[in-house]
């Protein structure tokens, strides 16, 4: 079996966020006994305790904390130590304001709240350093620590700042990216609309204007952003590599919130002594389907680990934070988790442990709900921590995928920026909803930056790369060449990393490769849809693409472009290339996927799987592999299976009986 992810906690984790300073101290030891009950075994504690640990300058208070470590480890439960960075207290804010971020309009944001920092503050980073650093000392050697949580969810409210010293930072990211103002006036594009700049000195961030900024300016403070939050971890992450470097850190991630550059972000978050975990809520108005949500954040979870990885967050039922806080039906809560384990991740854990009573976030679920353990919440928890006991084998096994969808930070940014041709051409979502519908073919399917090896992947997706480097760009012709199948969605390849449109023919970085040369877009309006001649339905944009070294597959009925292509297809070396020039509508874009998943041997994981049942298979680098299945669907579904339920030990053989809305895990016997 694999070297486990949390060293000190074999098998699956599970558990929560805890916050013990919210109760007083009578409630810790029964919070303990019934985190033994539910057969917890790891607690993430301290993410917000910085003003009890240090609640004045250089005083600090850690009786309190021993105790409630003390407690967990008598309990037997390990310890997810948190750096408490994510919300410096009151009287840190009030002493030092130049602390507080500033917003574009020159607001200056208050504390109150949480994350009131400017990420590019030395104050504030050295005073993080610092509290980190005695952390370490304190409790390095505990034989509870399990593991350092550093911070909580970068860039979760706070992802930038526009304060004048995160200007002076970002003036001295770019000199180190453009060397002189030539090279940043050439970038930024600055002859338009007499935007030179003579000196560093006046060139500031994205600033409220009187009307569009420079888009490449917003582009490059996007990045500019995520680095200094980036630093911000790497420099705590390497202080307790230092101290404790037993210990591995993690600091977690949030998939769907995509202010980060992940892929920058989960190169320091992979390595020796170093975990990636992540957060997933699913949002009621997303248009994407409950376990479409949860399949998409935890193969980008994966995806951005490499491999294993750890669910820090998701919650028991309802959240509090969106305008209706739907709770999770019976059962949900169990599925969303082994979907979560399904696709990589090695344990569950919730937001939070014990419910709060006061503050804004006393109305979201917990594991402890107000009702108490016995209670529909509290009953799921413990048949959960049942399964996740059972499932110990599963943990270092790695999820198989067959298809990868591309997705690129810097292009999304450039592609959601305003002034577009059309408002609706999305691209976080738009990705999301290419994910959907191979999840619905039941295909697995990992996320890859475009510069990725995608030699394994029989089938490669690139829904919306707008901005594509010529990096980028050779390596999908490389894939194809090599004998893969790719398919490109409407409005990829046009600009290159400034965002400056490529030389005609368009899409340029892609034109030779499609064998496609685009004249002229015409977005449909809002709602508006064209037919297409083999039946499919397009949406959202149309182009004016002429076929020059491609086959037509499909041309327009309708719409502004009757008669012209709308679906091509060209076969480069051992590979084939698509084009959509169309986004295709769900329906037609999920038949169109699952063809090609089937004919390139991409998937689904279960051919005769029937609707709403979910299959995912992990598989031990040894060679044992797990069929994980959920059953979303209202009915009882049979499926091909052969080997042992480990979560009631019935033995399947060749078929197996998953309960209406019920979950099954078999170790296989022919894999
Ligand atoms: C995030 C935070 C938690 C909590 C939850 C609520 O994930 O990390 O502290 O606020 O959201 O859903």
């Amino acid at each position: 079996m694999a070297r486990p992810l949390v060293p000190r906690v074999p098998g699956l984790c599970f558990g929560g966020d805890y916050n013990p300073e919210q109760w007083p101290e009578e409630v810790w030891a029964e919070d303990v006994a019934l985190m033994k009950a539910a057969g917890v075994n790891l607690v993430s504690i301290g993410i917000f305790s910085w003003a009890w640990l240090e609640p004045a300058e250089g005083a600090y208070e850690f009786g309190w904390l021993d105790r409630v470590i003390d407690g967990l480890h008598a309990g037997g439960v390990a310890v997810d130590l948190a750096t408490a960075s994510a919300s410096p207290p009151p009287w840190f804010s009030h002493a030092y304001p130049d602390t507080l971020p500033v917003d574009a309009g020159g607001r200056r944001l208050t504390y109150g709240s949480r994350q009131a920092y400017c990420p590019s503050s030395p104050r504030y980073r050295a005073a993080a350093l610092r509290l980190a650093e005695q952390l370490a000392h304190r409790y390095g050697e505990h034989p509870a620590l399990a593991m350092w949580h550093v911070n909580n969810e970068y860039g979760c409210h706070i992802w930038s700042c526009y304060c004048e010293v995160s200007a002076d930072a970002f003036r001295g990211w770019l000199r180190a990216r453009y060397g002189d103002l030539d090279g940043l006036n050439h970038a930024w594009g600055t002859a338009f609309w007499s935007q030179r700049y003579t000196d560093w000195a006046q060139v500031q961030p994205p600033r409220a204007t009187p009307t569009w900024g420079n888009p490449t300016q917003a582009l490059d403070f996007k990045a500019f952003s995520s680095d200094e939050l980036l630093a911000c971890f790497t420099a705590e992450r390497d202080l307790l590599r230092r101290l404790t470097p037993d210990i591995p850190v993690t600091t977690n991630l949030m998939p769907g919130h995509a202010v980060l550059d992940q892929w920058a972000w989960a190169r320091e978050m992979t390595g020796p002594g170093l975990l990636l975990s992540a957060d997933h809520y699913i949002v009621a108005e997303n248009p994407l389907p409950g376990p479409a949500q949860v399949a998409v954040a935890a193969d980008m979870s994966r995806s951005l680990a490499g491999g294993p990885w750890l669910l820090m967050e998701h919650s028991t039922s309802a959240v509090n934070w969106q305008p209706r806080n739907l709770a999770k039906p019976p059962g949900q809560l169990i599925r969303d988790s082994l979907g979560h384990v399904a696709r990589g991740s090695d344990g569950a854990m919730f937001f939070q442990w014990r419910a709060s009573r006061a503050g804004a976030e006393k109305w979201h679920s917990a594991m402890v709900p107000h009702a108490g353990v016995e209670s529909k919440v509290g009953r799921e928890v413990a048949e959960l921590g049942r399964h996740l006991a059972a499932l110990g084998e599963v943990a270092g096994s790695v999820t198989e995928a067959g298809a990868a969808v591309l997705l690129d930070f810097r292009s999304a940014w450039a592609q959601e920026a305003p002034s577009q041709p059309s408002g609706d051409m999305t691209a976080f979502q738009e990705v999301g909803r290419w994910h959907a519908a191979l999840y619905a073919a039941g295909v697995t399917t990992d996320v890859a930056p475009p510069e990725a090896d995608l030699g394994r992947y029989p089938l490669v997706v690139a829904p919306a790369l707008y901005l594509l480097t010529d990096a980028g760009a050779a390596n999908l012709s490389r894939y194809v060449a090599g004998g893969g199948t790719l398919v490109v969605g409407p409005y990829s390849g046009m600009v290159d990393e400034h965002d400056h449109i490529r030389p005609a023919p368009l899409p340029g970085a892609l034109s030779g490769l499609l064998g496609v040369a685009v004249e002229e877009f015409f977005p449909l309006p809002a709602g508006a849809t064209v037919r297409l001649d083999n039946g499919a339905v397009g949406q959202v944009w149309t182009e004016v693409a002429a076929a020059v070294d491609a086959t037509v597959v499909a041309r327009y009925l309708d719409g502004p472009l009757p008669g012209l292509p709308a679906l091509t297809r060209r076969a480069e070396g051992a590979g084939t290339v698509w084009y959509a020039a169309t986004r295709l509508a769900d329906g037609p874009l999920g038949e169109f996927l699952a063809d090609l998943a089937g004919s390139t041997g991409a998937g689904p994981v279960l051919p005769e799987a029937p609707p709403g049942l979910e299959a995912v298979r992990r598989r031990q680098p040894g060679g044992q592999s797990y069929l994980f299945l959920l059953n979303h669907g209202d009915e009882p579904a049979r499926v091909a299976a052969d080997g042992v339920e480990l979560l009631t030990g019935a033995q399947a053989r060749g078929t197996l009986e998953v309960a209406a809305g019920g979950v099954a895990v078999v170790r296989e016997v022919h894999p």
